[in-house]
């Protein structure tokens, strides 16, 4: 891996605990006006300090996120499909490297749709993205994007993650299930996990515990944080999971301490 590449994975992956906790607010980009992201830069402000990254659409960062602010950006790179649509995996690449490189962006991010009618279109896609990540030194944010038909078990996920490993994503996305450490022994890059819809916070702890537990290299969380009526609160108490090895027990009494 050549020097920009390792720094910008460095960026996102702390070297210190070989993890990463992403705040994740790029739903806009086939959800529209997402509830909690009506306006992204106020949404993610008192956020941020616990973040080590922020995965958001080049729209919502231009216009809506203060320039001064610190964390590395993930930046999504694919859509073309809303949720009007009954099949989301039309999606192609929607960013130029010129303008990420212009937006400062550490990571591109894509959607793969495994098992689709997509799948060629969205894994070529992929390629060509690993390609222009190689030529300017950024790293691949793949998305394992699950279709409503398609099961979210280990054999699925791990099929789709080491798809996107093979054509050279630095790291993976996918969402948590049974018998994760299978998904996370099959890919050889990092493995975060999408926090997915909206739970009870004590739930949203254990989920992230449950997939560290299971070696994934960290969280790319959205809706379980910036959803929640306590939202710093919570982000601290995620935080501390992934980078401080605390039990989801050890975090909820942390997130009650903290929204008081
Ligand atoms: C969804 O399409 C986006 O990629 C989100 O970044 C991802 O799902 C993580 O957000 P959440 O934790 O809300 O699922």
């Amino acid at each position: 891996m050549d020097w920009g590449m390792a720094n910008r994975m460095a960026e996102i992956i702390s070297p210190a605990t070989g993890r990463c906790l992403m705040l994740a607010v790029d739903h806009g980009y086939f959800q529209g006006p997402t509830t909690g992201l009506e306006k992204p830069g106020e949404t993610v402000k008192p956020l941020l300090p616990y973040a080590d990254a922020l995965m958001i659409t080049r729209g919502a960062l231009r216009n809506t996120i203060d320039p001064g602010l610190r964390a590395p950006v993930v930046l999504r790179v694919s859509g073309g499909t809303s949720i009007l649509q009954d099949d989301l995996s039309s999606e192609d690449i929607t960013v130029s490297a010129e303008d990420a490189i212009r937006l400062n962006a550490s990571c591109l991010a894509i959607s793969i749709f495994v098992g689709s009618a997509n799948e060629k279109t969205t894994l070529v896609n992929l390629s060509k993205l690993c390609d222009k990540g190689q030529r300017y030194g950024i790293p691949v944010l793949a998305v394992t994007a699950v279709g409503k038909q398609m099961t979210r078990d280990a054999r699925y996920l791990g099929l789709a993650c080491r798809i996107a490993a093979e054509l050279g994503a630095q790291i993976v996305k996918t969402y948590y299930c049974e018998g994760f450490e299978k998904i996370v022994n099959g890919c050889p890059v990092p493995v975060i996990i999408a926090g997915g819809k909206k739970i009870e916070e004590r739930d949203a702890l254990r989920l992230a515990y449950q997939a560290i537990s299971a070696g994934a290299s960290g969280v790319d969380m959205g809706r379980n944080i910036f959803q929640s009526k306590w939202p710093v609160a919570m982000i601290q108490a995620v935080r501390s999971i992934v980078h401080e090895n605390k039990t989801d027990a050890e975090a909820w009494d942390m997130f009650e301490s903290l929204r008081g």
